[in-house]
């Protein structure tokens, strides 16, 4: 059984802890695309663990992690968040990594930083962890893929050229910045190849197995729909397709064998970095709600937008993805609101939109259409089972399920892994 977890609104909705639900039942946990942009939070009984690059399921030994060849891998916090988990008991036994998965390289970061910079007001707010430039360079056939560091004579040609060639002129003139001494670059990337050589294989054979065998294989998304280089608000969108298509191609599960696209989405709406917010709140209920929540990146600790629950939003990513099941989360960050706000809807210049506007010019000026609905004014974090949770609170979940299109069947009342109420049945029992 295959399943695709995708965010349903600009990320952080709290995909780390429906993965990590999940992932105690599934065989394999397969990340297809991003980087070190995306941070995962999991909180057991062993303490917090904090997600760049490793799945989630790592911390059950029964499941194998692959990152796979959509993803861009920075080596060096590759080999720092294996060696943490070490530190913490846990042998990342079970990591696989695609040999075709392209590296985020020492250059990347920092071009990632001066054209941020050279954007001035128009910059997009990235995380400036260099996924931008990794996934350009791939894309015009000059970056290095995980593979490459066990080819060292292959590695040596082609860091010459590109950083000779390609690189250094730009820093240089450009920028007027340092040039990059590659025969010392090859050097550092020989020692990582040594140390990430155990984890490196082909991933098609391992995944077709799987697929063979009737595994439960979960395709763990990062990002989100909002933030999807082709649907999201581009060009204030990360350089990789977080939607249910890049799952497969960044995987290499035919579109065939998908069981189920599982929608996260949180009960308002948060965004870090620039671009259009039609719902976000720039007043005191959006500061409270960042303070109860602890809305600071994971990443980069900056603070994020926030906004009321914008069901536009959402349904367009039930649609785009093709959402069977939905999971509401940090509904508890809103209990002591006395009175919530759903964005159904948009209007600009006389049209009602029921989605997200393509033209972005538009999409940053049009008016929300709100749905008022009562807050339930008490403590949710103990609710074991749907009838626990507040006669308001279940409306509220069964509004935003209506107008999502999408059954909510799982709901996050809290930060700790048994802070879940489960409604129907179950994905992957
Ligand atoms: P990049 O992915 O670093 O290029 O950043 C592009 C945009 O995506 C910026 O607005 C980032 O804040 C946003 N972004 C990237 N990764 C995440 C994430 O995991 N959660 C939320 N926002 C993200």
């Amino acid at each position: 059984m295959v399943i695709i977890l995708v965010g349903g609104q600009w990320g952080d909705e709290g995909k780390g802890k429906v993965i990590d639900y999940l992932a105690e039942k599934a065989d394999m946990v397969i990340r297809s695309q991003g980087g070190n942009n995306a941070g995962h939070t999991v909180i057991t009984e062993h303490g917090e663990f904090k997600f760049q690059l490793i799945p989630s399921g790592i911390l059950y030994p029964h499941c194998r992690c692959i990152i796979g060849n959509g993803v861009v891998v920075d080596p060096i916090v590759l080999l720092k968040e294996i060696s943490q988990l070490k530190e913490r008991g846990i042998e990342p036994n079970n990591l696989i990594v695609s040999e075709r998965a392209h590296m985020v390289m020492r250059y990347h970061p920092l071009f990632d930083q001066l054209e941020e910079e050279a954007r001035g007001d128009d910059r997009l707010g990235t995380t400036w962890r260099g996924i931008g430039p990794a996934y350009a360079d791939k894309i015009r056939r000059i970056g290095f893929r995980i593979g490459d560091l066990q080819k060292e004579g292959f590695m040596r040609k082609k860091l010459a050229f590109v950083v000779e060639q390609v690189k250094n002129p730009v820093l240089e003139k450009l920028y007027g910045k340092p040039a990059y001494d590659w025969e010392s670059m090859l050097d550092e990337y020989l020692q990582y190849a040594k140390q990430l050589d155990p984890f490196i294989r082909d991933t098609f054979p391992i995944i077709q197995e799987a697929l063979d065998q009737e595994k439960k294989i979960l395709l763990e998304g990062a990002q989100a729909t909002m933030l999807d280089l082709d649907f999201g608000t581009y060009p204030y969108v990360t350089s990789s397709n977080p939607t249910a298509g890049g799952a497969l191609t960044g995987s290499g599960i035919p579109p065939t064998k998908v069981d189920l696209t599982i929608g996260v989405f949180k009960a308002y709406t948060s965004r870090v970095g620039y671009g259009p917010f039609p719902s976000e709140l720039t007043n005191e209920i959006g500061d409270q709600i960042r303070e109860r929540g602890h809305e600071f990146g994971t990443v980069t600790g900056r603070p994020r937008r926030i906004g009321w629950f914008d069901a536009a939003v959402a349904r367009y990513a039930v649609k785009l993805n093709g959402v069977g099941v939905a999971a509401l989360m940090r509904l508890d960050i809103l209990d002591d609101q006395p009175m919530l706000q759903i964005c159904a809807g948009y209007e600009f210049r006389g049209h009602r939109y029921d989605h997200p506007i393509a033209n972005i010019s538009h999409y940053k000026h049009c008016t929300p259409i709100y749905e008022e609905m009562a807050g339930w004014e008490e403590e949710i974090g103990k609710a074991k089972c749907w009838e626990d949770l507040p006669a308001n609170c279940r409306d509220y979940i069964d509004r935003v399920g209506e107008l999502i299109g999408a059954p909510i069947q799982l709901v996050g009342t809290g930060p700790r892994r048994d802070q879940f109420v489960t409604r129907g049945p179950q994905p992957f029992d």
